[in-house]
């Protein structure tokens, strides 16, 4: 990991969950990078451990919290440490989310309705909800929800991670105009394409995958970092003007 000027996050702190592999996992990394104390939140204990291992190698300030969004008490618990560790909590990203699985509209299943709910948007509703009371106690604070390019498009067989990704831009909609006077704004990002470990469960080779990114507009899948970059973005004070809004990351894909 190496080290970067531009320390946009300096004194701040910033809660990631799902930080143990692809966006998350970036994003922690580039908000520590740019100065933010990170609590790393996933299920995997391992994955987070070799995660915060590398952020202090790289000089910079990181602690594990292993938890599952799909627990409120754990959601709660995350942001507990969060504040009595670092003193406060300045960034949430509410990165953690889960595809299900992809299949016809007539095949989804009642599991699959509960999977993905349960996590993308109950999951996001509750981290949510308990960062923000931390962050209207201290009157500040910026909350980034990952919804998708799918949050404002349609997609031949994934029906309700569609629908769940629509949900999530209205839960950040509505926060933001609730909390913006208060010192707190609400954001999504809508990532494209992005080569993380959820496009390889997604399609069935290597090959496939690569196909259909290089098919697509951009003519590759973006990368977990360049998502990274749009968190940090959003997160630091260059933003502090925009709420409310979910910011396409996808290279033109629902423009084309
Ligand atoms: N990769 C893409 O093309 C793409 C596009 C648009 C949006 N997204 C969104 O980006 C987010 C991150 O996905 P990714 O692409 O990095 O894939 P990923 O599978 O690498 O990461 C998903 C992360 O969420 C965690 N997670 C899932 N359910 C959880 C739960 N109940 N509790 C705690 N952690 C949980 C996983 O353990 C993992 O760390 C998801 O919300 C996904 O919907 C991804």
């Amino acid at each position: 990991m190496s080290s970067t000027p531009l320390k946009t996050l300096d004194g701040k702190v910033a809660l990631v969950t799902g930080a143990s592999s692809g966006i998350g996992r970036a994003s922690a990394l580039e908000l520590a990078r740019r100065g933010a104390k990170v609590i790393a939140s996933a299920r995997n204990a391992d994955a987070l451990e070799s995660l915060v291992a590398e952020i202090r190698h790289g000089g910079f300030e990181a602690t594990a919290v292993r938890a599952d969004i799909n627990d409120e008490q754990d959601v709660i618990r995350i942001v507990e440490r969060t504040v009595a560790t670092y003193g406060r909590i300045d960034v949430a990203f509410n990165n953690a989310g889960t595809e299900g699985a992809f299949s016809p509209f007539i095949d989804q299943t009642n599991e699959t309705y509960d999977t993905i709910f349960n996590a993308n948007v109950r999951g996001v509703f509750w981290s949510m909800k308990h960062e923000a009371k931390a962050m209207l106690a201290q009157g500040s604070g910026t909350i980034i929800n990952n919804a998708s390019m799918g949050g404002v498009i349609g997609f031949a067989n994934a029906g309700l991670y569609i629908a769940s990704k629509h949900a999530v831009l209205g839960l950040t909609k509505t926060a933001s105009i609730e909390w913006f006077r208060q010192g707190v704004r609400v954001n999504a990002i809508c990532p494209g394409l992005i080569d993380t470990p959820f496009q390889d469960r997604v399609w069935p080779s290597r090959q496939a995958k690569d196909e259909f990114g290089a098919a697509s507009v951009a003519g590759r899948m973006g990368s977990a970092e360049e998502m990274a970059r749009v968190v940090a973005f959003l997160a630091s004070d260059d933003s502090t003007f925009v709420s409310g809004h979910g910011l396409l990351a996808d290279a033109g894909y629902v423009i084309a």
